[in-house]
């Protein structure tokens, strides 16, 4: 696969998809118009793959466009880059490393990539079936109720939001809890409510140098100490996930208490390694297993089924789409589902960590945009809070909803309520509400002409304000894990339209350097005066003497 595939802009189709945005924006016809004008729409525009469904027909998109689109992808040279990915070449120049989280949910022994992981997977087993059968105990012969996670970024977002999405699938006598802040109060409060002698921390770092978890690692084994734990018997109650041994080691944690992680696996994409080992001590094995090989589908699927039909792809173009032909700045994430509702914040991670990228692979800068803002909460909470913005706001805001047909509660009222919620809001944001009509209504409410007239433009909604539905089954663990791949592989087709590298994240490393300089000022025992005046009299301010 080449690594200098010229920019896009250069496309001789680059401007006639400009032309063909600010046509639709100006003379229309509008998403509501498209769908009425062609009853098959919904059906065309709409694929599903390892048992995601996927609606993308409310979108100002036209079947001109999207092949305009496809041709793109295909001139970006989506499909040698997939299989550049998929076969392990060094997709992250800047790092030399393959991204081969792919390898970590397949079901074949063939790589040795694969072979790592299963032979992972097998330790996990054993250590999780150990942990919940109630062999493996704390120092004291209890068993181990609580697992403390302690990790941050991709050591924490990925396995926090899995075990919450996968509340029905609980274990009852263990129980997770994720601490990732360097605010002591995330894991004091945490451990307050735990006991030393049945409570197993997990200390999740690639790096073994990540500065919270170092820090919270430290203050959590003191807590273990401190609440009658030996330190012939902290192995008990300590374990790690690294790719780094020696650290660990220097650590106190002897090598076998260590699941490895390696230098392929990013820490945004390693939620299917042994850092997501709280999910399988917090639900089970099978599980686990369950989460991977939905995932391994949706790898099969972007791996195989054409750019046109492919879940993933058509994704990644229709944010490609927005944020560079409509200057949209953000996309908005609106899980229908409560299990859901830490998705947003790993999707965060995911994307804007991966496509926060101001040059290409090749170095030189982008003369597109890079990935959009991502944000989000769960629905319907969203609806009392940001979504007026969605509505009368004078942004455009591509939202994905994702909506799930079969609850784990019993109480279908409120599940199909909650449904009808999602359903009408992408309604709500498609057909907006003219002047006209608002003024009509207020008419009919007895307001007379000039009272209607006046309030009407503050009733009005814009609308034509696309959205793709997303619809699970129900939220499985294999559904779940399908979910997240189709995010990760939209992630890495987004960036090969950008031209980008998905798998490096060099501007995280400023503030921690400067966050080391900081840090001695402010403990240090004399007053600030080293750097700018902001910064020293911050620093001052929150001094102790
Ligand atoms: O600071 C960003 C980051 O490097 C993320 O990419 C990563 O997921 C996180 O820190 C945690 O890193 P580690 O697992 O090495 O502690």
């Amino acid at each position: 696969m080449s690594t200098s595939i010229a920019p896009l802009t250069q496309h001789p189709l680059w401007a006639a998809l400009q032309a063909q945005a600010l046509r639709l924006d100006e003379e229309g016809p509008s998403i509501a118009q498209l769908l009425r004008a062609d009853p098959e729409r919904a059906k065309r525009f709409s694929a599903s793959a390892g048992g995601v469904f996927m609606d993308y027909s409310k979108h100002l998109l036209t079947e001109e466009i999207l092949a305009q689109l496809l041709q793109l992808a295909e001139a970006a040279e989506l499909p040698a880059a997939i299989d550049a990915m998929f076969t392990g070449e060094a997709v992250n120049n800047t790092e030399q490393r393959a991204a081969l989280h792919v390898a970590l949910r397949s079901p074949y022994a063939n790589t040795p990539q694969e072979r790592l992981a299963q032979d992972t997977l097998a330790r996990m087993e054993r250590f999780v079936a150990a942990v919940q059968s109630g062999e493996w105990t704390g120092h004291d012969g209890h068993r181990i109720r609580d697992v403390v996670n302690l990790g941050i970024g991709g050591s924490d977002l990925g396995p926090a939001m899995a075990y919450a999405a996968l509340g029905a699938f609980h274990h009852e006598q263990v129980r997770c809890h994720f601490v990732s802040n360097v605010d002591p109060l995330h894991l004091e409060c945490t451990l307050a409510k735990l006991n030393p002698a049945t409570t197993l921390l997990v200390i999740a770092s690639k790096t073994f140098t990540t500065l919270e978890t170092m820090l919270n690692a430290k203050a959590a084994r003191q807590w273990l100490l401190q609440g009658g734990v030996s330190e012939d018997q902290l192995h008990r109650h300590c374990v790690a996930v690294s790719a780094n041994l020696a650290k660990a080691a220097s650590f106190g944690i002897a090598p076998e208490l260590v699941f490895p992680l390696w230098d392929w696996v990013g820490g945004r994409y390693s939620l299917w390694s042994a850092i997501g080992l709280p999910v399988a001590l917090g639900t089970s094995m099978a599980h686990f297993r369950a989460l991977l090989s939905g995932a391994h589908a949706m790898d099969e699927h972007f791996r195989h089924a054409p750019l046109e039909r492919n879940l993933p792809t058509l994704l990644a173009l229709l944010a490609f789409w927005y944020v560079d032909f409509w200057g949209a700045q953000s996309q908005v994430i609106l899980p229908y589902a409560q299990p859901l509702h830490l998705f947003p914040a790993f999707l965060q991670q995911l994307d804007m960590e991966s496509l926060g990228k101001q040059v290409r692979k090749d170095g030189a800068y982008l003369d597109t945009n890079s990935g959009a803002i991502v944000w989000g909460s769960a629905g319907t909470n969203g609806q009392h809070s940001f979504h007026q913005l969605l509505h009368q706001g004078t942004h455009l805001i591509p939202a994905d909803f994702i909506a799930v047909a079969h609850s784990h509660s019993a109480n279908r009222e409120m599940h199909e309520q909650l449904l009808a919620n999602c359903f009408a809001q992408s309604q709500a944001l498609m057909n907006g509400k003219t002047p006209e009509q608002a003024e009509q209504e207020l008419h009919k409410q007895g307001l007379s002409s000039a009272e209607a007239q006046a309030l009407a433009p503050h009733k009005a909604i814009p609308g034509n304000r696309p959205s793709t539905t997303l619809v699970l089954d129900a939220l499985t663990p294999s559904s779940l894990g399908a979910l997240i791949a189709l995010y990760e592989h939209k992630v890495f087709a987004h960036s090969v339209l950008l031209g980008i590298n998905a798998f490096d994240q060099w501007g995280v490393e400023l503030g921690k350097e400067l966050s080391t300089n900081v840090y001695s000022a402010i403990s240090a025992p004399e007053p600030c005066a080293r750097f700018d005046a902001s910064t020293n009299a911050l620093i001052n301010r929150v001094r102790h003497e």
